[in-house]
């Protein structure tokens, strides 16, 4: 059986106060439950996180790193800076990355790199524009992705990974993948990575699913059989959504 995810993203949100806030509402209303829970705050709230989930079983993540050990990169940080207050999960090749920021699939698999050098578990994140589903190339472009970010990695590197699938037109705007066409998409990845590794590989890499996961559509998203959880970001702000989608699972 595969690790079952629940990731939260928060992005650019939540103030110290306020992170201090949902924390302790989330820990006191988190459900009994086998599936892992993440939350993902901003960086200068990180070390706070780590600091009053100490003794709850959620896990935080960064959002995002440098691939370089240290240096000149100004406002940026390092895996090492990461893990020096306990943060070993970063999720990395967000579609807000790569949009925003200009960050393509090379920079990507330099920060891959990193965090598997460093023992980290990366959380990646890939997924198709409005335009690649329209024109029919959303297979082709997902491929592409994952050969461009993952396919230089040694096997045994794949047990730090984590792949989340976000189509780029689902993401933020209320709209989601069906459960089916997330279905379709996650078993043409596995397919894709048994085809390079092994199926063994493919069948014991977590995939989650994200964009506009909520509530509502959360059970019947994740009751597909190759989506293994959810990158929840809009709702994983409001602790009750969020609480009900780790429910979902
Ligand atoms: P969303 O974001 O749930 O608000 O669509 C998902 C993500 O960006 O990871």
């Amino acid at each position: 059986m595969r690790t079952q995810i629940v990731a939260g993203n928060w992005k650019m949100n939540k103030t110290l106060d306020e992170t201090e806030t949902l924390l302790s509402e989330l820990s006191a209303k988190l459900p009994n439950t086998e599936a892992q829970v993440i939350v993902a705050p901003t960086f200068v709230n990180l070390a706070l996180a780590k600091n009053s989930l100490e003794s709850s079983t959620i896990q935080v993540a960064a959002q995002n790193m440098h691939f370089a050990e240290n240096g000149a990169f100004t406002g940026e940080i390092s895996a090492e800076m990461l893990q020096n207050i306990g943060v070993d999960t970063v999720i990395l090749g967000h579609s807000e990355r790569r949009s925003h920021f200009g960050e393509e699939d090379d920079l990507l698999a330099k920060k891959v790199d990193t965090a598997i050098k460093k023992g980290m578990t990366a959380i990646i994140c890939f997924g198709e524009e409005l335009g690649d589903r329209k024109s029919g190339n959303h297979f082709s472009v997902v491929e592409r992705q994952l050969k461009n970010a993952l396919f230089h990695l040694e096997p045994k590197a794949w047990a730090q990974i984590v792949l989340a699938y976000e189509p780029v037109w689902a993401i933020g705007t209320g709209e989601t993948a069906s459960p089916e066409q997330a279905q379709e998409m996650h078993a043409f990845i596995r397919k894709t990575i048994a085809d390079a590794f092994t199926p063994s590989i493919a069948n014991t890499v977590p995939i989650l699913y994200g964009g506009s996961v909520k509530p509502a559509n959360a059970a019947d998203i994740f009751s597909k059989p190759d989506v293994d959880g959810g990158l929840i970001g809009g709702a994983s702000l409001k602790v009750d959504d969020f609480v009900a989608i780790i429910k979902a699972i």
